[in-house]
């Protein structure tokens, strides 16, 4: 096996020197800020695997087809031409280090080695299997949408109720045309801002679509997701892709391939492996079938945007749990919620003498909690905080913990659609 080149900052370097690395990694190649060369160099006379460059342009330092490149901010470059894009530059981001180098680990030769795995996955989505994929919200649970067996077997995979309609991901618009009907320019034009990206429409459903994915409604719901792989493979595949998150019903939805793997991993064929899902959150969800466009779920992308083009949009009211008509029942007031209690409080501190108490963190605290802490971003920044949401909340939910707490973020922007999903994961008093 050839073995790869890993470039990196100094300050990786570091961390780096600190751990076992993967045996394929040959040598790791530092490209220093001016005022750390020293500090470089002495790393690389104490250790022999690394060495030093000036380059510092990243695609230039990406010529060959095992190189890649990491910063301390998780995320990993590399050269990987795809169907679905001009740039060969793929980054994909990292929770930690370790998850990267994980990574590196497994595909060693990603340039080889992912477009083979996107064709033969591809393969299997048209043979009616199901294979997880990343999206840029969280992972995808992907089958063929306009073959009801392979729907079916969603289902039964997630133990999912049949009245719970499934999202159709396309990877070019003339994949619209069998799926919905008397499309407006208004949906039009929300595409063409949006897509690809985290909006799923709610359409007027055309016959061919099963009435499985629609949970028998007339409506459809469709979106394009913003990721390299996701639209590779669809686009591969050749099929609309019906796909849910893949997680079971009601727990947090995945945003690693390894969340994926945990709690589906023995019942799907494959799991294409993106790393971690950069929204991190799930797609705002708006319906054009309602007499003003209604917001049944928010999602990164909000009411202040799509008013400009809508001019009146609605939230929908939540409904509840013995309710038959739900209009979209990722509006249940319990969903995408962990094992383990969790409450939501207006001052974690006051459980800093707690040790059996997890907490989730929105910016850095000196408060010296006893119990284990999760700082989900550092800086309160509510893109971060939507990111590694539901990573944090998997890391506290698998330590078997009295409970957890954490505080809803301000009420703005994505803010809006982070603090309906801490409501959701919220046990009720
Ligand atoms: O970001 C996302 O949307 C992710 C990724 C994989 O694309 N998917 C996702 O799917 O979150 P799922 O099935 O976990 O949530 C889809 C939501 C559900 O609340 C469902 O009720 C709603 O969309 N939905 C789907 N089809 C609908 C329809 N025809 N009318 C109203 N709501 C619909
Ligand atoms: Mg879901």
């Amino acid at each position: 096996m050839s073995h790869c080149t890993v470039f990196c900052t100094y300050p990786l370097a570091k961390t780096l020197s600190g751990l076992v690395l993967p045996s394929c990694i040959g040598r790791c190649v530092i490209s220093p800020a001016q005022e750390e060369t020293l500090q470089a160099e002495t790393l690389c006379e104490t250790n022999a695997l690394f060495s030093l460059t000036k380059e510092q342009e990243k695609q230039a330092m990406l010529a060959s087809s095992s190189d890649f490149h990491l910063d301390e901010k998780g995320r990993l470059s590399f050269l990987c031409k795809l169907d679905s894009s001009e740039n060969p530059l793929q980054t994909l981001y990292f929770h930690t280090t370790e998850d990267a180098l994980a990574f590196i680990a497994e595909y060693p030769e990603p340039q080889k080695q992912i477009p083979l795995l996107i064709e033969a996955y591809a393969s299997l989505l048209k043979e009616g299997k199901l294979v997880a994929f990343p999206t840029e919200t969280v992972y995808g649970l992907g089958a063929d949408a306009t073959n009801e067996e392979a729907v079916k077997r969603i289902f039964s995979a997630k133990q999912r109720p049949f009245f719970d309609p499934l999202i159709v991901h396309i990877a070019d618009l003339s994949q619209l045309d069998g799926l919905a009907k008397d499309v407006s320019e208004q949906a039009y034009t929300l595409m063409r801002t949006f897509w690809p990206g985290p909006l799923t429409l709610v359409l007027k459903k055309s016959g061919n679509v099963p009435s499985l994915v629609t949970a028998g409604s007339e409506t459809v719901a469709v979106r394009m997701p913003a990721n390299a792989l996701a639209l590779s493979l669809i686009k591969a595949s050749g099929i609309p892709i019906a796909a849910p998150s893949a997680n079971r019903f009601g727990y947090t939805s995945p945003t690693t391939a390894a969340h994926v793997k945990e709690q589906l991993g023995d019942r799907i064929e494959a799991i294409l492996d993106g790393g971690a899902c950069t929204v991190g959150i799930e797609s705002t969800v708006l319906s054009l079938c309602t007499e003003v466009p209604t917001i049944l779920r928010p999602g990164k992308i909000g009411i202040d945007e799509l008013i400009p083009i809508l001019g009146n949009v609605k939230i929908a009211q939540k409904a509840g749990p013995t309710d038959t008509t739900l209009p979209s029942p990722g509006l249940l007031d319990s969903h995408y919620a962990p094992t383990t209690p969790f409450y939501l409080v207006d001052d974690v501190s006051l459980y800093q003498d707690r040790s059996d108490v997890g907490v989730i963190l929105v910016e850095k605290s000196s408060v010296p909690f006893k119990g284990p802490v999760v700082t989900i971003s550092e800086t309160d920044d509510a893109e971060e905080v939507a990111r590694r949401l539901y990573w944090a909340i998997r890391h506290l939910d698998s330590m078997h913990l009295t409970c957890m707490v954490g505080s809803l973020m301000e009420e703005r922007g994505i803010g809006v659609a982070i603090n309906n999903r801490l409501r959701k994961a919220a046990t009720k008093a």
